[in-house]
């Protein structure tokens, strides 16, 4: 265990990188592999490049994800994608960041006394056994502090994610990036990314839904901060693989029939709903779940759900989610703060939706 390593140390690294104009944010999920490549003009972030590979592998094998939530990632086919990525999209830098997805990592939320970093740290560490269930020699830990509360007792309290990712999980990420050609200056968590490139302080607290191909992570975002995590392994693949079964049609026909109707209601399209809903509907538990022990928890409560991941294209999704949860529907916006060129414009909707965790780690390095 090298408490702060990839957060704090490993971040560090980014010092000694001579600080180029650009750099390169780089989501890799189940089934795909996002960059975005932002710069800064007049002190103001800008969409240089961006771009998607989806593995269309996993349509067929399911069990060949890239990345499943078992904690692996697969580094050959991986690598094989960013390649191929970075050879097509032809980035300016060789700097990059990325984001490790919330299910590759453990992460788990302390009530503590209000102390000192050094004391929070110590802390940390002495508790870290009890909530990891790795060796602490396999992982890299670290900690933020999402809130601070006062007890009934008048306490100053304070709340520490505790994050811990496995070690394999880093080297492998390592190994991909030196084999696409990319230098690796850091690793966050998506959900920190996530909150900074979809949020600001002001902003109520909203549950973010990313709706990715295998799983589907949850985060409460308030005062700018994530501060709650959960994640289910179910995702836009099971709604495809429903529908190819129930139809009897191969899952490569069953994905653009589901890409072209979504949710739409009326006629040969409601059926598709009937086979869909069921698996929205477990993810649904689990958002409430979430949303549950979250208000509890904190004692604050959620004011708005947000869709994001590219399976939140399905048409009609976040009208249903907004009316089973009865929260209002929050569009994700990561381009309020980051210029882009107008050609883009008919793309907007789909990329607020498909990039925020590339861009919100890339907005990092401007930080
Ligand atoms: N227009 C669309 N309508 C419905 N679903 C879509 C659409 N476009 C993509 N999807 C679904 O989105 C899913 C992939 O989402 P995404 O690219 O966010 O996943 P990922 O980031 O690779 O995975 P994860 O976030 O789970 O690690 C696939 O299941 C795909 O079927
Ligand atoms: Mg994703």
């Amino acid at each position: 265990m090298r408490l702060g390593q990839f957060a704090g140390d490993f971040f560090r690294d980014i010092g000694n990188f001579f600080r180029a104009g650009a750099v390169v944010g780089v989501d890799i999920g189940t089934s795909s592999v996002k960059l975005a490549e932002l710069g800064k003009k007049k002190d103001e972030p800008v969409l240089l490049n961006y771009g998607m590979l989806e593995s269309k592998e996993y349509l067929v094998h399911p069990n060949r994800a890239i990345q499943t939530s078992s904690l692996k990632i697969s580094e050959r086919e991986t690598a094989a994608l960013l390649t191929s990525l970075v050879k097509e999209v032809k980035p300016k830098t060789k700097i990059a960041l990325a984001a490790i997805p919330s299910y590759a990592a453990f992460m788990t939320v302390i009530d503590m006394p209000f102390i000192s970093k050094e004391e929070t740290a110590n802390a940390v560490r002495f508790q870290a056994p009890q909530y990891v269930p790795l060796p602490l020699e396999e992982v890299a830990l670290d900690w933020i502090k999402v809130d601070e509360y006062e007890t009934p007792a008048r306490e100053h309290y304070q709340r520490i994610m505790l994050i811990a990712i496995p070690e394999v999980t880093i080297r492998a990420y390592k190994t991909i990036f030196r084999i696409a050609g990319l230098n690796l200056a850091a690793l966050e968590i998506d959900g920190l990314a996530i909150a900074r490139a979809l949020f600001r302080k002001t902003d109520a607290p909203t549950l973010v839904v990313d709706l990715g191909a295998e799983a589907t992570d949850m985060f409460v975002v308030a005062k700018g901060m994530m501060q709650y995590t959960g994640q289910t392994d179910y995702g836009g693949i099971y709604l495809t693989q429903a529908i190819a079964r129930s139809l009897g049609i191969t899952s490569m026909r069953a994905e653009a029939l589901k890409r072209r109707r979504g949710l739409l209601r009326g006629g040969a399209e409601s059926e598709l709903s009937t086979l869909t809903l069921p698996y929205l509907d477990v993810i649904l538990q689990e958002v409430s779940h979430v949303r549950d022990v979250y208000e509890r928890r904190f004692g604050t409560k959620v004011e708005g759900v947000m869709l994001i991941g590219a399976a939140a294209n399905l048409a009609g999704v976040e009208r249903y989610f907004s009316k089973e949860t009865g929260l209002p529907s929050v569009a994700p916006s990561p381009f309020r703060a980051v210029r882009y060129d107008l050609t883009l414009e008919p793309f907007i909707g789909e990329l607020s939706r498909e990039l925020p965790v590339a861009l919100g780690i890339a907005e990092r390095y401007f930080e």
